[in-house]
């Protein structure tokens, strides 16, 4: 079994004194397959992201069951920062803004062809590593292209992908250039099955294919509720090949977690924050990396809007909002961070008083910190524009205390699992945000325990480990099956 994906389990960092000191990697795709653990004698092929990375690669440093890509920096920075993170992200979280972007000239172009190179750059690994008729699980947006390269380079292999963001609807994939769309969807059917988080973004591509050549590519889902699989011609591949659909929600992984919450680390981070938050007051909490789709700036501006029609909880509530820098090499998530640093200290100056600081935000990663938070957290506030699920919306009930109530983006793939027992809101809507937020903090005791353990339970339903086998059990049966 061969896994690939461009972020990795492990990262590098070259000390002062020249020696590599490793430490694990972050982000979804991490944590949902870390769950395979070192024994399963699988590996991992991903890139090498940092300077400490390529040095790693180039003193052959590397942990069993990881092989690090040394891909040109260049070549990485058009691909994951050009096209991966400025295009795809755009595109399938829907965060253009006419009349500025998007723009497909020719520096697209030029970037475009990094893309295929970085893709190309994996399917070769992969194909040279993979034993025969070996199983193949390509991750997300960054990697579209490998299951159709590595169809061509080895048609013995069985090819899964999954795609741990949305998938744009239809109308707003339109957007891309004509070849590029067709290359990205004939990309992905290489696979044998693709998978998605939700049943919504796995139509959102059935629908995005079928309008790339009706004639070639048909599709089929007999209950509209019920993804099944694609048929469909491509140039170098036998007639009528079948391409599967499926639907896997990742869930939190509940042991790990609440052993993790109960470490003395995050006791201590408890305490500090307790002192931030001040005596008696409740916390609205977010934990996100800093990155447009998260929606933290609206999420400020309704915590600003409860302050104004509410003033009974002036001095009653802090917004703990943990905001951890993501894509930094990028001009646009580098504002992002400004403007939530902004609006915050805006808030605090405007709304504070000696005794009491409205907002506590922080913007240097720490795992402890935020488990301390979760534990404190009266009621979680996930107001993402779009999101593939959203895993924060799923730890924050499992750890908390004392429950929490959870202020959940109808936009958030999360909410497929927790509509029922979340208060629900319009990502947009800041007054609807303001409300839902009045609401949670004023839940019954009782109430908000009864949701918070209805809530955990739906959270984990699909633990990692699941999550993953269930993937690989799938393509097992079905990789190579006629529909
Ligand atoms: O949501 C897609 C995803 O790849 C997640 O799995 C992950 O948490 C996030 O994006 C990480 O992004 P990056 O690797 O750019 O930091």
């Amino acid at each position: 079994m061969l896994v690939a994906s461009n972020r990795g389990p492990v990262s590098y960092e070259v000390r002062d004194d020249g020696s590599l000191h490793s430490k694990r990697g972050g982000g979804g795709v991490v944590s949902g397959l870390s769950a395979i653990g070192p024994d399963a004698g699988a590996l991992w092929v991903c890139s090498a992201l940092s300077d400490g990375d390529r040095e790693a690669v180039r003193r052959g440093v590397g942990e069993d069951g990881v092989l690090m890509l040394d891909i040109p920096a260049d070549v990485h920075a058009d691909a994951y920062n050009g096209i991966a993170n400025s295009v795809l992200w755009f595109v399938h979280h829907m965060l253009y803004q006419t009349p500025l972007e998007p723009v497909f000239d020719a520096e697209f172009r030029r970037q475009w062809a990094s893309y295929e190179a970085y893709n190309r750059a994996f399917a070769e690994a992969l194909a040279g590593q993979a034993a025969p008729g070996a199983a193949v699980l390509v991750q997300d947006y960054h990697l579209c292209l490998v299951p159709g390269m590595l169809r061509e380079l080895r048609p013995d292999l069985r090819i899964g992908h999954f795609s741990h963001t949305p998938w744009a609807p239809a109308e707003y994939f339109r957007m891309l250039p004509d070849d590029i769309r067709a290359q990205l969807v004939w990309g992905m059917l290489g696979a044998d099955r693709l998978a998605f988080l939700t049943r919504r973004w796995a139509h959102g591509f059935m629908t995005c294919a079928n309008e790339i050549d009706a004639e070639r590519i048909q599709v089929y889902s007999p209950v509209p509720s019920e993804p099944k699989h694609i048929r469909h011609t491509g140039t170098g591949m036998p007639p009528l090949r079948t391409t599967w659909i499926g639907v896997h929600g990742l869930g939190a992984d509940a042991d790990f977690l609440r052993a993790r919450s109960h470490e003395a680390d995050v006791d201590e981070r408890m305490a500090a924050l307790r002192g931030e938050i001040g005596e008696g007051r409740k916390a609205i909490v977010r934990v996100d990396r800093t990155e447009l789709s998260k929606n933290i700036v609206r999420g400020l501006l309704a915590y600003r809007q409860l302050l104004d029609d509410h003033p009974e909880w002036r001095e009653r509530v802090v917004h703990v909002a943990f905001a951890y820098p993501s894509r930094q090499d990028l001009a646009v998530y580098r504002d992002y961070t400004a403007a939530v640093q902004r609006l915050a200290e805006e808030i605090n100056s405007r709304y504070g008083t000696p005794g009491w600081t409205p907002v506590v935000l922080h913007v240097k990663d720490d795992f402890a910190r935020s488990l301390a938070a979760y534990r404190l957290a009266d009621v979680a506030l996930v107001n993402p524009i779009r999101d593939g699920m959203n895993l924060v919306a799923k730890e924050v009930p499992v750890v908390s205390d004392e429950g929490c109530a959870l202020v959940l983006s109808r936009e958030a793939g999360a909410f497929e699992e927790l509509g029922e027992d979340a208060l629900a809101v319009n990502p947009y809507d800041v007054m609807d945000t303001a409300r839902a937020l009045h609401e949670a903090l004023s839940m019954g005791r009782e109430e908000r325990a009864e949701r918070s353990k209805r809530l955990a339970a739906a959270a984990t339903a699909l633990p990692p480990a699941q999550w993953f086998l269930d993937q690989l059990h799938a393509l097992d049966q079905e990789a190579g099956q006629p529909a």
